[in-house]
């Protein structure tokens, strides 16, 4: 035998040596769910070791998380009913929570990187992204809005926005107004293939947000597509994305794969609740060794083509100190 593969696998030096995908605290982004109050820091039932926190909460968590090497974290508000309406219009209220939250942390934690959400659905009467009328989701009319949202959350110190909710033509609009009001150096990191998928729920448990009629699939992706993913990716970019996202990771590295050849922007990857979630359950029960599954689920998501990776399991990977 001239070709022996298993020389490359003999010891740990030399697998280490011919290893081709590595693993970072520097590619990882934090998602954390925030509530309105004091010291709260509810822990979401479907997703054990992730909590709904305070704002007080969020900034000993976020320090925390800082200490361990991460240093990039996307925020999500969970708003009482009594706040939402049909025009999501807390969400651009400078007085609401999650805005002053935002200050609060970009002062007295400057070094870390905030990324927010921009979309209607936690604070939507109806739990969709866009505005509802007559069972229908308006495009245009909501832009209007996500606008109204980013420019806020620009103004509180985000340093990126992502938007989440695949209305058409959300990258431009709300690039040219960010633009048009001084916020050159705030960045978009788009929700490029957002698929409708089942894998958003315990998120949706989390923070409240399920639709309250029908289903996402007007404007988030059908799973059976990819071309369709590579035409969000072009419109993505020309429209001044700096970076873009697919979402749910696991079920679509096909996705991330074909989405990273066919441009030279930065791909992330969100790997969602539900992509937590059942590891922690099986975990749980004794069924797989969790911190095995965590490490080489993530490990796929870089080889598939992403290089940013959205992960509740974030801390828990800096913990390990790898
Ligand atoms: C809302 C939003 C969702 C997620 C991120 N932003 C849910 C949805 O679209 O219904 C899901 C994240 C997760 O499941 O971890 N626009």
């Amino acid at each position: 035998m001239l070709r022996r593969p298993r020389r490359n696998r003999k010891s740990q030096v030399i697998r280490d040596l011919v290893e081709e995908t590595t693993l970072s605290k520097n590619d990882l982004i934090f998602p954390l769910f925030m509530v309105d109050g004091q010291n709260i820091r509810q822990e979401v039932p479907s997703m054990p070791g992730i909590f709904r926190l305070s704002t007080d909460q969020l900034l000993k968590e976020i320090e925390e998380c800082m200490k361990l090497g991460i240093r990039t974290f996307c925020l999500f508000p969970s708003f009482e009913e009594k706040f939402k309406d049909k025009y999501a219009g807390v969400s651009h209220d400078p007085s609401n929570f999650y805005l002053k939250a935002i200050s609060q942390i970009k002062k007295e934690l400057p070094e870390a990187c905030i990324m927010t959400d921009v979309a209607m659905d936690p604070y939507s009467s109806d739990g969709h992204d866009g505005i509802v009328e007559n069972g229908q989701i308006l495009n245009d009319e909501t832009l209007e809005v996500l606008g109204k949202m980013s420019l806020a959350q620009a103004e509180a110190g985000a340093d990126i926005l992502g938007p989440s909710d695949m209305m058409d033509g959300r990258v431009e609009y709300i690039r040219d107004l960010l633009d048009g009001h001084g916020f050159t150096n705030v960045s978009i990191m788009s929700y490029t293939a957002k698929y409708a998928s089942a894998f958003y729920g315990p998120f949706r448990d989390a923070l409240d947000s399920a639709p309250k009629s029908g289903d996402k699939k007007t404007y988030q992706m059908n799973p059976a597509n990819i071309k369709e993913a590579l035409i969000e990716a072009e419109l993505d970019e020309l429209e001044g994305a700096d970076m873009l996202m697919v979402k749910p990771a696991l079920s679509y590295l096909d996705v991330i794969r074909e989405v990273s050849l066919a441009t030279n922007l930065p791909i992330a990857a969100y790997n969602v609740s539900g992509e937590y979630a059942m590891v922690k359950a099986a975990d749980q029960r004794g069924w797989l060794d969790g911190e095995k599954i965590m490490l080489e689920i993530l490990l796929s998501i870089r080889r598939a083509g992403a290089k940013i990776i959205l992960t509740y399991f974030a801390k828990e990977f800096a913990k390990l100190n790898l």
